[in-house]
């Protein structure tokens, strides 16, 4: 008997998943260790999405086991209001090691959503303290994601994620995303094509009055919307024109912090420094929830020349959990001592030819890849890419691997610890799969 012939499939609603779908069809997870989930029927599956982006120690590392269960056990939950704990101290610190220099102010949310909310919110509060409380507006890119909440959806640049929840915040543009087949199918890494799309910054804010623009938030990589890496030249000439106008820029690294580009974040690979850095994911390696935004110093003194008795009248309940720190610390301890980003770098190469091998497959129109992030996408030659995707999907799965789709496009991004011959495997999963759909 299956497990979930056992199970009342109604009461749970499925985050963004084809919920009719899925509980005609339920794909279970049991347990997990390194880079494989074992299935409620016993099966052994690859997982090369690390999770969703996030468990970039691998699954269920034991070092961070550990250090969950003596935190929960010791200091179960300390407020994080008046009163804190140790833990959210060495934490904050840790990571503003990792952060480039000058952004040494860390705020923790739970989610990449609150981190996204908590980085606009702040960007608004930083201005009215200098007397330009007339900022109030942000700048988005399309394709780009933000999470789920109103301020992250309205910068979003996600059709579907928008469409059903009204006006979102008023004030908001967006910029072109970057992604142009007809000059840059199968770029490796940054594509050569394409600085002049930040120019595209100067006009929005000749329309919009730079001097009312608050903050421009982009992911240096975009994830979600199906890793498109920026060209060449492009995040400078961006950070350079929010400096010219005194606007803040937030990038957006809850997929791209913590290794996944062998780099502690973008900022640092890309050698371009925001003044915000949203993240989550790798922070703790999703063992446990949390997120962070790190503020350039100079932000975080300009809010604290407040004159109220709190500064910034923000947070959350479980900002700086005591568990999560600890995951938190645990898993800074993994990447440095396990060599995780180091083993990203040298794994990046052999991700790249591992997936360009599929270029010239039936459909495959595009592949995108820098560091362990990597999209392969699909044209309408045959059937419908956005058949394609999902049905590629599922045959890697009943094959033992698995793969993230989104319309027409599939995502991989393994944990940091995987190896050259796992990443073989998915690419031989994927060639199956495309061969055998289209
Ligand atoms: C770039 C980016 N920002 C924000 C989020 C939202 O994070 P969460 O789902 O933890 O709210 C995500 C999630 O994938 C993301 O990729």
């Amino acid at each position: 008997m299956k497990l979930q012939d056992n199970l009342n499939l109604d009461n749970y609603w499925l985050p963004f998943t084809a919920n009719k779908n899925f509980k005609a069809n339920p794909k279970l997870l049991t347990s997990a260790e390194g880079m494989y989930y074992k299935t409620e029927d016993g099966r052994e599956i690859l997982d090369g999405i690390a999770g969703l982006w996030c468990t970039n120690a691998g699954h269920c590392h034991p070092k961070i086991v550990a250090a969950v269960q003596n935190q929960v056990a010791e200091l179960d939950y300390a407020t994080a209001f008046n009163v804190s704990h140790p833990k959210a101290f060495e934490l904050a610190e840790r990571v503003s090691e990792l952060t480039p220099e000058g952004l040494d102010k860390i705020f923790y949310g739970n989610s990449g959503s609150e981190a996204v909310e908590t980085a606009l919110k702040v960007a608004l509060a930083f201005h009215a303290s200098r007397g330009e409380g007339q900022r109030t507006k942000f700048i988005g890119r399309e394709k780009g994601y933000h999470g789920v909440n109103f301020g992250g959806v309205s910068v979003g640049g996600i059709t579907p994620n928008r469409k059903s929840f009204g006006p979102l915040l008023p004030g908001v543009d967006h910029l072109p995303h970057t992604w142009n087949p007809e000059h840059m199918a199968f770029s490796k890494g940054q594509p050569d094509w394409g600085i002049h799309l930040a120019d595209e910054l100067e006009k929005i804010l000749l329309l919009q009055d730079p001097s009312t623009v608050a903050a421009v938030i982009i992911e240096p990589v975009i994830g979600s919307g199906g890793v498109i890496v920026p060209p060449k030249g492009y995040l400078e000439r961006i950070r350079e024109i929010c400096t010219k106008h005194n606007i803040l820029l937030i990038f957006d690294e809850v997929i791209t912090g913590f290794g996944r580009l062998g780099h502690p974040f973008a900022a640092n690979r890309f050698s371009v420094k925001p003044d915000m850095i949203c993240m989550a994911k790798g922070l703790t390696s999703a063992m446990i929830p949390m997120s962070a935004v790190a503020f350039d110093n100079s932000i975080y003194d300009q809010i604290m020349t407040a004159e109220t008795p709190i500064e910034l009248f923000h947070g959350y309940t479980y900002s700086g959990h005591p568990v999560a720190c600890a995951a938190g610390l645990a898993s800074l301890d993994v990447y440095e001592e396990d060599g995780l980003f180091e083993n990203a770098q040298e794994m990046e190469p052999i991700f790249e030819e591992a997936l360009h091998s599929l270029q010239g497959l039936n459909q495959v129109m595009d592949i995108r890849n820098i560091g362990l992030m990597g999209a392969v996408h699909f044209n309408s030659d045959g059937m419908p890419a956005t058949e394609v995707a999902p049905k590629v999907f599922q045959h890697c799965y009943e094959n033992d691997v698995l793969v993230r789709f989104s319309a027409d496009y599939l995502v991989i991004s393994p944990s940091l610890i995987v190896q050259a011959d796992q990443i073989e495997r998915i690419a031989n999963a994927l060639k199956k799969a495309i061969n055998s759909v289209t």
